[in-house]
């Protein structure tokens, strides 16, 4: 497979006039994808009912008589004015209470059903009128789902829709009433219709009864994506995508993924390190104009797995793009920094490497009006290249050149659940225990060993292709996993809080972790301030959580207070703390020491990555980097021939 370069682009912006010059630019820049569509339907339906399809007939031609190929987005992340006549009700309602009104976007609530009508007819009229069109090649479902905290809504429409969901799980109130453990304080209900959503209460909800909140709102947005890919696959063949929005993890990705052909992602390293990522204020300030060097790669992984769902591919050849590339100074995060001039080019190869099929920078030209006039393209407002124009051309042509990268499947397997970060958000017993970095801080390690990882979904099967495989925090261990464990050959390390909670989220007696072989059991936990480590007798420290264990497993690390910190049964660990980077290096390195496993630890800011045909290394620094004998410039991208 041949990868490629696109763009995102909004005709609607411009005037026609113009669209033929930018198209031939498109082209002439070796961009072969043009993303359109997803914000325009006050144009295509100005007045309800009345489209007005002949401009965007008009748009679809000029850019694919240029040679360029169109990911038509369906526009339902941006509901005209005068659909709130229609529905007035049809907005999501926040925490307190309050509509999340129009004079923006994402103004909808995955709940309403009138809503999903007009989503239904809109997508069915571009379906039938594109789905064979020549120069249409892929589609694009809504916009970023859940981006701008979209997912949870606490309006009428979410309440019944959530009651209709716990009487098709529970089938009676009683038996939710002993899931809940609703005797306590009183709660328990007699009628599914009494039950409310977890918000305006006196003090904290019961967390069973958030976390099937949690999961109903999953479950709302893969059935609103489902009912756009049924539309569409009845009128088009073409694959159809969705552009997950990095470090969103309030619905299952794994499962819209289930629906999709090929998972995307928008990819924008500076706003996600100047807005999202917790890290010191040195590496915020050394990676300023870079990104963080492991945040791409990480989403890069995990969406190669989620591309996996359709297909059932491994974890290795799932389809993924990034959909939209950062491509200069972006205007919604805290502070938002020029890159540093190669970054646009570093970011593209990167994700070739992960096996990204395609990167589209955002967006083709700076818009000089409305909420994103100070966010960068690939051209200026007044249509003069920008910086990343060049470095768009130059990774165009480098493609040219190049034969396929390919991917190949990685040693070690690192488990991601979308469920644990929402049970851990609801109950995270100390402020600064958070799944999602939890998970991040052990890739990272994995990077900074020179190691490639592919992410796995909680419910896999088969482990049989890694030597290493990670389920840190996993809050409920599925039978697969738990199967799958106990076929591996390997070495797993499992903890801290994997398995703690049964499904229905309570302490599982016997008492957790419950690994068969391994006896251990969590007799009691402590969250800590950041700044309260506990040094471990190897060297490093458990921070923000740990465990202790009783039982007859091998101690195999031990913390300076004489608590266990990791005990062993074979190759079966399970830890029982967070590590901080020194600690969680070196028990890695110690792992893939046990499994002959080969690391290669990388200088700070410079990462590896083998794809099937090549191994790449990227320098994040802003600084020259020396490695191997050879030296890569600030931003600079290295590759050589398996
Ligand atoms: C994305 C979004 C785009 C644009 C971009 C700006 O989250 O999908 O429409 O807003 O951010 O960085």
């Amino acid at each position: 497979m041949k990868r490629t370069l696109g763009v995102c682009y909004y005709p609607e912006h411009w005037p026609e006039t113009q669209w033929a010059e930018d198209a031939a630019r498109m082209a002439a820049l070796g961009l072969t994808w043009v993303r359109i569509g997803e914000f325009a339907w006050s144009r295509m339906e100005p007045t309800p009912g009345a489209y007005q399809w002949e401009w965007l007939d008009r748009a679809i031609a000029t850019l694919g008589q240029a040679g360029l190929k169109v990911v038509l987005g369906t526009p339902t992340a941006t509901p005209p004015r005068w659909m709130l006549d229609r529905h007035p009700d049809m907005l999501a309602l926040d925490k307190d209470g309050k509509p999340r009104g129009f004079g923006s976007r994402r103004h909808y609530c995955f709940s309403h059903q009138g809503y999903r009508t007009e989503c239904a007819k809109i997508v069915t009229a571009l379906a039938e009128r594109y789905g064979r069109n020549p120069f249409v090649a892929a589609w694009q479902t809504d916009n970023e789902y859940a981006c701008h905290a979209t997912t949870l809504s606490y309006s009428g429409a979410a309440r019944t829709g959530f009651r209709d969901w716990l009487a098709r799980k529970y089938q009676s109130p009683d038996a939710l009433n002993r899931a809940w453990g609703n005797v306590f304080w009183s709660m328990e209900y007699s009628d599914f219709n009494d039950i409310g959503l977890p918000n305006l209460i006196v003090t904290e909800p019961n967390p069973s009864h958030v976390m099937d909140f949690r999961r109903f709102a999953s479950d709302e947005v893969v059935s609103f994506n489902r009912l756009q890919t049924d539309i569409i696959r009845k009128h088009s063949a073409y694959p159809i995508a969705h552009n997950y929005m990095g470090a969103v993890t309030e619905f299952d990705h794994f499962a819209t993924g289930a629906d999709l052909d090929i998972a995307s992602w928008d990819s924008y390293p500076l706003g996600f390190l100047s807005d999202r990522i917790p890290a010191p204020q040195e590496h915020k300030r050394r990676f300023v104009r870079q990104g963080d060097p492991d945040f791409q790669a990480f989403h890069h992984d995990l969406y190669r797995s989620v591309g996996a769902r359709r297909s059932g591919a491994s974890a290795a050849e799932g389809r993924w793009w990034i959909m939209e590339q950062q491509p200069g100074p972006v205007n919604w995060a805290p502070f938002n920094p020029d890159p540093l001039p190669g970054m646009a080019r570093l970011w593209a190869w990167e994700a070739f490497a992960h096996g990204a099929e395609a990167v589209c920078y955002f967006r083709w030209r700076q818009a000089p009006f409305a909420q994103e006039q100070m966010h960068a393209g690939l051209l200026r407002p007044d249509s003069a290249p920008a910086q990343a124009f060049a470095e768009a051309e130059q990774v165009a042509k480098e493609l040219k050149d190049m034969p396929d990268v390919g991917t190949a499947r990685a040693d070690v397997a690192l488990v991601f659940d979308y469920a644990s970060d929402w049970a851990w958000e609801i109950q995270p017993q100390g402020r600064s225990f958070a799944y999602l970095w939890l998970v991040f801080d052990t890739y990272r390690a994995l990077r900074r060993l020179g190691l490639n990882v592919d992410i796995l979904p909680p419910d896999t099967t088969d482990l049989s292709a890694y030597r290493l495989v990670l389920a840190p925090g996993v809050f409920t261990l599925s039978d697969a996993l738990k199967s799958a464990l106990a076929a591996h050959k390997g070495t797993a390390i499992l903890g801290p809080r994997t398995n703690s909670k049964t499904p229905n989220f309570a302490i599982p007696v016997p008492l957790p972790p419950a690994l068969p072989g391994l006896d251990a059991k969590i007799v009691r936990v402590e969250s800590l301030p950041p700044d309260v480590p506990v040094p471990l007798a190897g060297g490093g420290n458990f921070q923000h959580w740990r465990e202790k264990l009783e039982g007859t497993a091998e101690v195999t690390e031990m913390a300076t207070d004489g608590w266990p910190a990791l005990v062993s049964s074979g190759k079966l660990h399970y830890l029982a703390g967070w590590p901080d980077d020194e600690a969680m290096t070196r028990l890695l390195q110690a792992a893939c020491d046990a499994e002959g496993l080969e690391t290669d630890p990388l200088p700070e800011g410079l990462r590896r990555r083998d794809s099937a045909t090549h191994r790449f290394l990227f320098n994040y620094n802003p600084v020259p980097a020396e490695w191997s004998g050879v030296t890569i410039p600030p931003g600079g991208v290295h590759w050589t021939p398996l």
